[in-house]
């Protein structure tokens, strides 16, 4: 069983979508613990209900961002992970953290990555006058968002929409293609590192499709 730390500062709907996807069976994995910076964050709330090891870390404790981060590591390496999932964490992590942990740290992120790193993406697609948005799943490197991109998901942007329909749209996209993405590690086939992804042991030119 592949073992999956999620790291998330928000409501946490990727965290119930893994849950639930375990929950029905369709997900051969263990959530091992749910590590947030935020004490209220929805994600907590939901792991503990699902009965799941849930801890807060609080930056505001630490004296400099590479203590925070350090002590949050040792939290997440406690728990024995095989997967690291970045669902909505919104902090930059120091290097010194990341670059140790990049073949098994994923984050999801809402745009069609290598468009849009960063913030604000559906009304940053909106004010390009793109015609497709979607949301990555991408290899956690020491750059922001910047890490090879494992798989996407796409949507046609209509011209009635907005960045909260364009959200409300893509979140359970955004869902299926984390499940999948994890359901591929669970099934070791992929693997990665900061410069490649491969799939079946072959180098991706693209990333996968999960629509
Ligand atoms: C998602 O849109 C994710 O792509 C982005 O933050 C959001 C997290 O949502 N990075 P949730 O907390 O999983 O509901």
């Amino acid at each position: 069983m592949l073992r999956v730390a999620v790291l998330a500062s928000g409501r946490g709907s990727n965290l119930h979508a893994l849950v639930d996807a375990i929950g029905r069976g369709e997900l051969d994995a263990g959530i091992v613990g749910v590590f947030s910076d935020k004490a209220g964050a929805g994600a907590l709330v939901h792991a503990r209900e699902a009965g799941l090891a849930a801890t807060h870390v609080d930056p505001k404790t630490f004296a400099s961002r590479a203590d925070f981060d350090r002590a949050l590591f040792e939290r997440v390496d406690a728990s024995e992970a095989d997967l690291i999932v970045c669902a909505g964490f919104m902090r930059i992590l120091s290097p010194e953290v990341v670059a140790p942990r990049v073949a098994r740290m994923i984050n999801i992120h809402p745009s069609l990555l290598p468009k849009y790193p960063g913030l604000h993406t559906h009304q940053r697609a909106l004010d390009a006058g793109d015609h497709e948005h979607g949301a990555s799943v991408h290899v956690v490197i020491p750059a922001l968002d910047a890490g090879p991109v494992i798989a996407q998901t796409r949507l046609a942007i209509a011209p009635e929409d907005t960045a909260e329909s364009l959200a409300a749209r893509l979140l359970p996209q955004e869902h299926r293609l984390l499940v999948q993405v994890v359901r591929w590690c669970s099934a070791r086939r992929l693997r990665f590192d900061a410069e490649q992804v491969r799939f079946d042991e072959q180098p991706l030119t693209e990333p996968l499709r999960v629509d």
